[in-house]
């Protein structure tokens, strides 16, 4: 009897969160993402977020990877070409190999290391920016977002030597790596975004014109 009405509640509870049953990879990844969605709004993810820099050495469900992935994919990008690839690194032996592109050493203590890379032909926008970059930051800046909210950590690694990842994935020439993210169970709380310093939103934000007064 709990069973059917848990199951009955969970049914309408999906209902009510909409319609998102194309956008994801496996109907259980599509069950999780609506799930963890309904846990915590956005604005509590990106005030929770920060750079994990010490991991529990706990293995990160598949099942949470591929929600995280499926969030990712929803990213918005230039022509909607989606040109981020990932690679995803669980293997301690090429772990440890990809940990030595980098400096830090929280790269080897992390259960899983993904390497942010594009398939691209480097269009320059109208802009004057490459879109790849643009597109792969924000794919990441969701990759980063959705684990917090599953209360997974991540640290972005920019900091690393592209041509030992390349030779460690067998990622060809052409195909460029634009940052590693160390991913996994944070093994301390430390400040969260929202805590941490940053600059004050009228030194940021303008409005009407360069450097006008943002009255909100
Ligand atoms: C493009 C980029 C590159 C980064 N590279 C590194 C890095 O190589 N090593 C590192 O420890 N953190 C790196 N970080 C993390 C930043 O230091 C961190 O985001 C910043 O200090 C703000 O702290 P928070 O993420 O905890 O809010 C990088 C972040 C970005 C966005």
């Amino acid at each position: 009897m709990k069973r059917l009405y848990r199951f009955v509640r969970d049914k309408r509870l999906l209902r009510k969160l909409g319609h998102l049953s194309d956008i994801v990879a496996s109907p259980l990844a599509d069950m999780r993402f609506r799930f963890y969605h309904y846990l915590m709004n956005i604005f509590d993810t990106i005030a929770n977020r920060y750079s994990v820099r010490s991991y529990l050495d706990k293995k990160v469900e598949p099942e949470k990877l591929a929600s995280i992935f499926s969030a990712v994919r929803l990213a918005p990008s230039a022509r909607n070409a989606q040109e981020w690839r990932f690679v995803i690194i669980t293997d301690p032996e090429l772990r440890e190999k990809v940990a030595q592109a980098g400096g830090q050493p929280f790269l080897k203590e992390c259960p899983v290391i993904i390497a942010a890379c594009a398939e691209t032909d480097r269009r320059i926008m109208m802009s004057g920016e490459l879109a790849y970059t643009v597109d792969v930051a924000i794919a990441i800046d969701h990759l980063t977002l959705a684990a917090t909210a599953m209360g997974l950590g991540t640290c972005w690694v920019g900091s690393f030597d592209p041509k030992v990842v390349r030779e460690a994935l067998d990622i060809p020439e052409g195909y460029p790596v634009a940052a590693l993210l160390a991913l996994g169970y944070p093994s301390e709380q430390k400040k969260p975004a929202v805590e941490k310093s940053r600059l004050n939103l009228h030194d940021i934000v303008f409005e009407n014109g360069w450097q006008k007064e943002f009255k909100g």
